[in-house]
């Protein structure tokens, strides 16, 4: 895990949540006891990733860059990119095309977190292809609903009217080093962004993207809405409380 290129996605608008986020990024927004940021942060430190990058907007950056600093105290090396305008979750493989090309790389999106110790994750992942940790939900519609045949993905679809599958791709991805070789082929959608989902299907026609699926005792949280935010800000007090963890640490 040590040489893959960590990538958090930490832009956008947070429009679902204005106002809270009209001035205030939403990746720095609290949840429980510490920063949104630190969750997606923590999972990519606790998988073993050394170089991690970090993008978000023109104005954010100086704020993450107070708060998290070149990441020398937690053991990594962060670095930052700005992105002008939110053009969709794999622009940042364009943003950073030097340096990740022939590496390995992981994409985690700001808004995700996990409580989850990865079984087993980091012996599957250095396969070819990518690998996407997926989890079943009760509203699949709102997501990359994933469709599985004897254990095979055969069908992505983001955001279905009608989903025929409750598994869901949760904002964590691992894609090998080939991953910049395909950036040609990936063109905006039609609502003008690049679609992680279309690069993993680049992968699915290759017949190599799997999927790896959190375990029911697991949690995962979009934090895009109010609801989910309010709701997992309460998960952690209690599931802190109780277990005497502290979920979103950086310091291992
Ligand atoms: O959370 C899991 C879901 O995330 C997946 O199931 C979907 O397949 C995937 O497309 C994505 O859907 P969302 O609608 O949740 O993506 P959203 O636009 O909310 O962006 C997710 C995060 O990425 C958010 O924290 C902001 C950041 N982002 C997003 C865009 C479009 C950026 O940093 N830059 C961008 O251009």
């Amino acid at each position: 895990m040590k040489d893959r290129i960590g990538i958090i996605m930490a832009g956008g608008k947070g429009t679902r949540l204005y106002p809270l986020t009209k001035v205030v990024n939403k990746h720095l927004l609290p949840v429980h006891d510490k920063p949104m940021i630190y969750y997606p942060l923590s999972t990519l430190i606790r998988l073993g990733h050394k170089v991690i990058y970090l993008i978000s907007t023109k104005e954010s950056i100086p704020l993450f860059k107070k708060l998290l600093g070149n990441g020398k105290k937690y053991g990594i090396k962060l670095y930052y990119k700005v992105q002008n305008k939110p053009k969709g979750i794999a622009h940042c493989f364009f943003l950073l095309k030097k340096q990740i090309k022939n590496k390995k790389t992981t994409v985690i999106l700001g808004d995700n977190l996990f409580i989850s110790n990865f079984e087993n994750l980091t012996s599957i992942i250095n396969n070819q292809g990518c690998t996407i940790v997926c989890t079943k939900v009760r509203k699949p519609q709102h997501y990359g609903v994933v469709n599985l045949k004897n254990n095979k993905i055969t069908s992505i679809v983001e955001k279905p009217k009608k989903p025929t599958s409750n598994l869901i791709a949760t904002g964590l991805y691992l894609f090998d080093e080939n991953l910049t070789k395909h950036l040609n082929q990936l063109k905006p959608s039609r609502r003008g962004e690049y679609e992680i989902t279309d690069v993993n299907k680049i992968y699915l026609k290759k017949k190599q993207c799997f999927n790896y699926n959190l375990k029911s005792t697991d949690y995962w949280y979009d934090l895009g809405q109010i609801n989910d935010l309010d709701d997992c800000s309460t998960l952690l007090k209690i599931y802190q409380q109780k277990r005497e963890l502290n979920i979103g640490q950086l310091k291992f």
